[in-house]
């Protein structure tokens, strides 16, 4: 028997669930991130990685948070709790084979815990890159409005130099963001994403087919395609793993929310699958769009700005680019609001099913949260730029630590609860419920990748950044 629904807001339709869930997945991660990452670990072998990842272990563990949202009808928080048989006894969700020993019980709730810390800490510098983005935008519609053409580069330094203006506009994105969620989640986040996920989509194609079109783009596709494993890091496993994770947003607790506002009737394996294939395609086009100019520009600089060297350069090539940037940042920032949202109504859940306060004043107060954090990483290109570590400064530093080590142990645990805790039964009836063959050997599967196959790679991934990080 399940638990009885606790829940009122469901979404609005099938598609409306895909968007915020592709809304979510979809965003700096792969656009900003995944070209600097790649552009650190050396290019094709490992993107190859990336991709083989995606589909053995982010995929998996979409489902898997996915589906304990969806059985338990709740967030990750009182999941936990509810698993843990402390606060609420419902024994039906846990599996009956499987005997949890008494200090299990005691520290599944600190899963919940820990992931909804870690989701405030990525959505406070996740707010800090939105604001850059944030930053462009305005200055692309400034200097159009006076016919003028932006200087990228004087542009970029002025807003890395000045830490304030970096926190005002982190600001600036909360609130608008903390509006959106204050208000309710179906008409917020389903409105908006409708319109700029596409259209995003579109974008990116067509800069991608103009960036391939560049002298460089050979060379370009040869670094991002051709696999070269030499090139690969001690660390690369990690960092691969690592933003496989941050971007289908696994690992936070994101997914188990989403998980919980399904209609009964959705196939959460058909759903994990489209949106990873979707994700994956984003961040491949994204690469196809920034490698060429990343090549023709001889950025020495990987870091964090890549994205925001590389793009100006584009729109320099092409007649109307200014236009075109406007409608690049201003849907890279739909895309970075869409993520936001799913940052925070996470943590709005959470607290209101755990503490029984208002939406409104929940996203407010994490916002407020966030805010305090994001100071760390808004002053880091500037008042605190002196604070640096092997070459890296301290935004990237927290990126790193958030994403390459913190996010994987939480998105281990959390998978293994799902693996090995919650009834099997409850899990394999999301599996057969259309196929039941079919879907009998692809449940088989999951368990396997979730229980045996995950858990040594995410250790091994751990252990060779530990090495990497002790050989510098
Ligand atoms: N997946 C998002 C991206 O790629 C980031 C994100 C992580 C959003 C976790 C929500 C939750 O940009």
């Amino acid at each position: 028997m399940k638990p009885s629904a606790s829940k009122t807001t469901v979404w609005g339709t099938r598609l409306g669930f895909y968007l915020a869930a592709v809304g979510s997945a979809f965003g700096l991660g792969n656009l900003w991130r995944f070209p600097y990452v790649v552009a650190e670990n050396g290019g094709g072998a490992f993107v190859l990685l990336y991709l083989m990842l995606a589909f053995l272990i982010g995929t998996p563990f979409l489902v898997a948070e996915l589906s304990l949202g969806k059985i338990s009808r709740s967030s990750i928080l009182s999941a936990m709790l509810k698993l843990s048989g402390d606060r609420y006894q419902v024994r039906a969700l846990e599996d009956p084979d499987f005997n949890m020993p008494k200090w299990m019980r005691a520290f599944l709730p600190y899963i919940g815990k820990v992931a909804l810390l870690l989701t405030l800490s990525v959505l406070a510098y996740y707010a800090v890159i939105s604001g850059w983005v944030l930053h462009f935008l305005i200055q692309l519609v400034l200097s159009s409005a006076k016919g003028e053409l932006v200087n990228p580069e004087s542009s970029l330094q002025f807003l890395l130099t000045n830490g304030w203006l970096q926190f005002t506009l982190t600001a600036v994105h909360l609130t608008g963001v903390a509006f959106i969620v204050a208000k309710d989640l179906e008409q917020g986040i389903e409105k908006w994403l409708g319109y700029s996920v596409p259209l995003f989509g579109m974008l990116v194609v067509i800069l991608a087919y103009r960036s391939i079109s560049l002298d460089q783009s050979q060379a370009a596709l040869r670094f991002l395609f051709y696999p070269d494993f030499s090139k690969l890091k001690a660390s690369s496993l990690g960092q691969a793993l690592g933003h496989v994770m941050f971007t289908l947003s696994v690992g936070f607790g994101v997914m188990v929310t989403f998980g919980s506002y399904l209609r009964e009737r959705a196939s959460l394996p058909i759903a994990g699958f489209r949106v990873t294939t979707l994700d994956c395609l984003i961040s491949l086009g994204a690469g196809i769009m920034i490698f060429p100019l990343v090549i023709y520009g001889g950025f020495q600089d990987a870091g964090p700005s890549l994205l925001f060297h590389a793009v100006p350069k584009l729109l320099a090539q092409i007649p109307g680019g200014q236009l075109f940037g406007i409608g690049f940042f201003l849907c890279l920032y739909l895309a970075s609001v869409g993520a936001s949202i799913g940052l925070l109504e996470t943590v709005v859940a959470n607290l209101r099913e755990t503490r029984r306060v208002k939406r409104s004043f929940a996203a407010w107060a994490a916002a407020g949260l966030a805010l305090l954090i994001a100071i760390w990483p808004a002053l880091s290109t500037n008042v605190l730029s002196s604070l640096r570590f092997n070459g890296h400064g301290l935004l990237e530093l927290w990126d790193a630590a958030l994403i390459n080590w913190f996010l994987p142990v939480v998105a281990l645990l959390i998978s293994q609860v799902v693996a090995w805790v919650l009834s099997a039964e409850l899990k394999k009836a999301e599996f057969t419920e259309e196929q039941a063959s079919s879907g009998e050997l692809l449940y088989r599967h999951w368990i396997f990748l979730l229980r045996y196959l995950a858990p040594p790679i995410v250790l091994l991934a751990l252990g060779l950044q530990l090495v990497g990080l002790l050989h510098h």
